[in-house]
C-alpha cells in the first residue's frame, strides 16, 4: 500500500535536540530506516517533515487525491496546539496512527492533551525511534 509518514515541527532537530528525552537518532535515518521496512512488508513509504502547519494541510489534502491508503503522523507540538491539523486528517477521512517518541503521559500537562488521539487508529508513544517501527508494523497489520 501507499504509505505517508508526516513529522511537525522540530523534529528536523532530531539527534541533537534534547537526546535525553528524544534520543540521539536524527531524523533521516529515521526516515530511511522506516522505508527500508516499508518496503520489506511491500509497501512504498512517502516522509515528510515541516515546521509549518500550513505545509502539513497541504500534504495530508494531497494525500487524499494520491492515493495514499495509510497516515503515519508525529504531529510534534501541533499535537498539543493544532484543531486545523486534526480537521485534515477527518477532512480527508484516511486511516493515521499517532506516533510520538517520548511518553507523553508521563511528561508536562500540557503534553497529555491530544487533539489527534481519538481520531487515530491508535497511539504509539515512549519508545523513542522504535515507535515508529512499532506504528509501521500496526499499520501493516491494518491493512492486510
Ligand atoms: C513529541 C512530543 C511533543 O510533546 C513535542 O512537542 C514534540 C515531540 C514526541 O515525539 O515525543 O515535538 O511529539
Amino acid at each position: 500500500a501507499k504509505l505517508l509518514l508526516l513529522h511537525g515541527p522540530n523534529l528536523n532537530l532530531l539527534g541533537t535536540r534534547e537526546p535525553a528525552v528524544y534520543g540521539a537518532t536524527s531524523l533521516q535515518t529515521i526516515n530511511e530506516s522506516l522505508t527500508t521496512q516499508a518496503k520489506a512488508l511491500g509497501h512504498s513509504l512517502d516522509t515528510l517533515q515541516s515546521n509549518a502547519e500550513h505545509v502539513l494541510i497541504d500534504r495530508i489534502h494531497q494525500a487524499g487525491q494520491d492515493g495514499t491508503q495509510f497516515i503515519l503522523i508525529n504531529p510534534g507540538a501541533f499535537t498539543h496546539t493544532s484543531i486545523a491539523l486534526r480537521d485534515a486528517l477527518a477532512g480527508v477521512a484516511l486511516p493515521f496512527i499517532e506516533v510520538h517518541l517520548s511518553n507523553i503521559h508521563a511528561r508536562e500537562s500540557f503534553r497529555q492533551h491530544s487533539y489527534f488521539s481519538d481520531l487515530a487508529k491508535g497511539v504509539i508513544c515512549g519508545f523513542g525511534p522504535h515507535s515508529y517501527t512499532l506504528a509501521l508494523q500496526a499499520a501493516d497489520t491494518l491493512l492486510s
